[in-house]
């Protein structure tokens, strides 16, 4: 998988109801253009999310972690392609034969439908909980091995990452706080400019948009710490 030229902002669009998370797709898009729907979201309101989105010209990042047996989440990620979003996630630690099998079943659905294929997530260890390099590696390691298109890790292990995995993969990085911001649940957290240092391509910002007084303005100051990290990179 080809990686981005220049990372971009994805929203954590964990909001309780369809008309929050509309007014924040108003507010801030094309600033920006992809938006993740995690189970709070999708529990909700099911598919009916994403077409919201994909009317307003949206990318969906539909963050569902599956993990479960392989035929379970086969059929899972294949109804995820039928909803044409842009990348999906599974648990990596569910084991290679489910890797594997949600893989193959992806290039079926996107054969059949003759769509791109939806890009397939691997999550390595939550950011709310401690965990060393060395696991994240392994797991990492394991997911493109086994076919995935890239792996959600902190920019902590990001840069362990990009040095000692060869392959070209994309990387996902939730955690990111401002300096100023409370960090909440999240254990492992980097700010915008160390995440692009890491490496990654996709990073992932909730609370610090969505709790923010004026989330246009906090939006265009990470936007603006974005591009003078990549430019400097
Ligand atoms: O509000 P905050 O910026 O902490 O949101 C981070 C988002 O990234 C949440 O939607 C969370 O579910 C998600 N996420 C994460 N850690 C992972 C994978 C996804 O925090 N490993």
């Amino acid at each position: 998988m080809q990686r981005l030229s220049s990372p971009e902002i994805i929203l954590a669009l964990d909001v309780n109801t369809l008309e929050e998370a509309e007014k924040f797709v108003d507010k801030l898009y094309p600033k920006i253009k992809f938006f993740k729907v995690g189970s709070h979201l999708f529990t909700a309101y099911g598919p009916k999310i994403i077409e919201l989105l994909h009317k307003k010209g949206a990318e969906v990042f539909l963050d569902l972690k599956y993990f479960d047996i392989p035929n379970t989440v086969a059929q899972a990620v294949a109804a995820a392609v039928r909803l044409r979003v842009k990348m999906l996630t599974l648990h990596i630690s569910g084991g290679q034969e489910m890797l594997k099998a949600a893989v193959e079943s992806a290039k079926e659905q996107s054969r059949v439908l003759k769509n791109p294929p939806s890009l397939l997530i691997g999550v390595t260890v939550l950011t709310s909980q401690k965990t060393n390099p060395r696991e994240v590696l392994k797991l990492a390691k394991q997911a493109i091995a086994c076919g995935l298109d890239g792996v959600v890790c902190s920019a902590q292990e990001g840069i362990i990452l990009r040095r000692k995995i060869k392959n070209n993969f994309i990387m996902v990085t939730p955690g990111i706080r401002p300096d100023e911001f409370e960090r909440d649940d999240q254990k492992r957290i980097t700010t915008v400019s160390q995440a692009v240092k890491a490496g990654s391509d996709f990073l992932v910002i909730g609370r610090p948009i969505l709790k923010a007084d004026y989330p246009l303005l906090t939006t265009e100051a990470l936007l603006g710490d974005l591009s003078r990290s990549a430019v400097g990179h």
